[in-house]
Order: C-alpha cells, then sequence, then structure tokens
C-alpha cells in the first residue's frame, strides 16, 4: 500500500474503538523490526520519530529513503504512516516537503491563541500536501528529547476549538506522561478524558503510552482514545535483552561481534513488545 497518511485509520479506529499503534523509531532495526511486526498482526501503523530520532538518523530524507524503501523491498502492505512527533512549526514544514505524511505540531508550550493561530496555519499546508494533522492542547508530563512538561490537563473547551479547525487528531493532556511513569504515579484521569472526548468528537491520542496497566489502556479507549504512543517501552526492551546477551558471555563467542547477530535479541524483544501492544490496542486484524 506504501506510505500514507493517518486520517483514514483514525477515522475507523475512532468509529470501531480500537487504537492505532504510534510507534517511535530511533533507527534502521527499529523501523524493519515495527514494520514486520505490524505487517504480521494486519494492524495499521504510525510510525514516528521526534526531531532529536530525525536528528540521530541523519535528517528528514533519510529517514523518509528508510521508510518508504523498507515497504517497498519487505513488500508491506498495511496501511503505514509516516509522522512528525511533537513537530515544532518549522520542523513540520520541512518533514512535509520531505515526503512525510503526518506531522504533530506542538504548540502545548505557547499560549492557546498562539497554538489555535499556529496550527490553523499549518493546517493550511498540509491539507494541500495531503498530510494529517495532529495538536496538542494541554500538555504531557515528563521529558522527551528535552522537552520537558508539567502535565496540565486539557481545557474541553480548548479541544473543542482545536478540534473545530478540522484537525485529524488529537492530543490532550490527562495525566498521562512520557518515559517511564513514577511509582506514586495512580492513573490517568478518565473523567477528563470524557469530558475531552465529548467536546472533541474526534479521535484522541494517548502519548506517554509506555507502562500504563492494560485496563486502564483498555478503558481509554473505550472513551475516545483512538491512537497510543509507544517510545520508552521499546527502548526499555531492546535494551534489557542486548544487555543480557552481553552479560551472559554470548555476545563474545563465535563472530557475535557482526552487529547483525549483536543487535538480533534486540529487535526479537522490540518484536514482542509491537504485537503485545497491538493486542492490548485491538488494532490486530484491522487491515
Ligand atoms: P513513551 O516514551 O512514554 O512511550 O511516550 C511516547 C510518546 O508519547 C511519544 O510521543
Amino acid at each position: 500500500m506504501g506510505l500514507v497518511n493517518a486520517k483514514i485509520m483514525m477515522k475507523d479506529a475512532y468509529k470501531k474503538k480500537y487504537a492505532v499503534p504510534h510507534i517511535n523509531i530511533n533507527n534502521l532495526e527499529w523501523a524493519k523490526t515495527v514494520l514486520l511486526s505490524a505487517q504480521d498482526m494486519r494492524s495499521p501503523l504510525i510510525l514516528a520519530t521526534s526531531e532529536g530520532a530525525v536528528k540521530y538518523m541523519g535528517g528528514y530524507k533519510t529517514v523518509y529513503g528508510m521508510v518508504k524503501g523498507l515497504i517497498e523491498d519487505l513488500k508491506i502492505t498495511i496501511p503505514v504512516a509516516l509522522h512528525l512527533d511533537h513537530g515544532s512549526y518549522e520542523a513540520c514544514l520541512k518533514a512535509i516537503a520531505s515526503g512525510y505524511t503526518s506531522v504533530m505540531y506542538d504548540g502545548s508550550h505557547e499560549d492557546f491563541k498562539t497554538n489555535l493561530k499556529n496550527t490553523k496555519k499549518l493546517l493550511k499546508v498540509a491539507v494541500a500536501a495531503g498530510v494529517s494533522v495532529e495538536a496538542e492542547v494541554g500538555t504531557i508530563g515528563g521529558e522527551e528529547d528535552g522537552i520537558v512538561g508539567n502535565g496540565d490537563l486539557a481545557d474541553p473547551a480548548e479541544a473543542k476549538k482545536m478540534t473545530s479547525l478540522g484537525i485529524d487528531m488529537l492530543a490532550a493532556g490527562i495525566g498521562n506522561i512520557h518515559g517511564p511513569y513514577p511509582e506514586s504515579w495512580k492513573s490517568l484521569n478518565f473523567e477528563a478524558l470524557q469530558e475531552i472526548s465529548a467536546k472533541a468528537k474526534i479521535g484522541l491520542v494517548l502519548h506517554g503510552g509506555s507502562g500504563i496497566p492494560k485496563d486502564q489502556i483498555q478503558k481509554a479507549i473505550s472513551l475516545g482514545i483512538s491512537k497510543i504512543n509507544v517510545n520508552t517501552e521499546l527502548q526499555q526492551a531492546n535494551a534489557k535483552a542486548i544487555w543480557e546477551f552481553v552479560e551472559s558471555g554470548k555476545a563474545k563467542q563465535g563472530k557475535n561481534f557482526d552487529p547483525r547477530k549483536l543487535y538480533a535479541p534486540g529487535s526479537l524483544a522490540m518484536r514482542e513488545t509491537v504485537i503485545e501492544k497491538i493486542k492490548e490496542f485491538g488494532s490486530e486484524n484491522r487491515v
């Protein structure tokens, strides 16, 4: 099918009450593993890169070329959107110009008026290019690529104003945070989610999807979450598998210095994580 925007997959997930997995990628191993796992599960997929990950991998053209090439060479037939996560206005323009099919404009650190104005301006460019748009109201707590948020709950009235612009998906702060959840964290704020969802009337996005108990994930989906972002859990699974390979002494055996062998346990662990998430999100066999 090749790269598509996220419009149709988001509408279908919202209507049928499941969530599209948004998986952040960091390198070739990540992209390849996530694509193959989602293909095997027949799940729609949003492959995402933060601005930091784009920089790490070389730039927008490199990421676009890599993902497009993998889709063709690996004969991936599920719908895949290549998405910029938490982009500045300028970064969104660059991503669109480089072939990304979906962008998140993160104006959550601006005052709401500026956030709304910039989202509106960006939407014009994105619509003309056939690119889907995610915006944010409230803030997601925690730290991601140096961007730190305190986690302010989204205001339902702001959510309504934002979605009335015609965006495709809305990230809303509902007590979720990026990175590992601290021991003291109890739960998502379902009351806030219900109020925001009633006003927004489009698929909402749950950032910080790593480490949230399954029952909370599924309740959130029943209340209007249609896309769930996962980064940390894959990083942890990959690192743990490689550490174990090294600590067991196996990494020093034979030709295991070959990166294709050294990184293999990490890719296998990430595959298991992606499959588990797809099952939890209910996106299996949707394509
Ligand atoms: P985690 O790293 O907590 O999974 O969050 C990912 C995310 O929300 C990306 O936008």
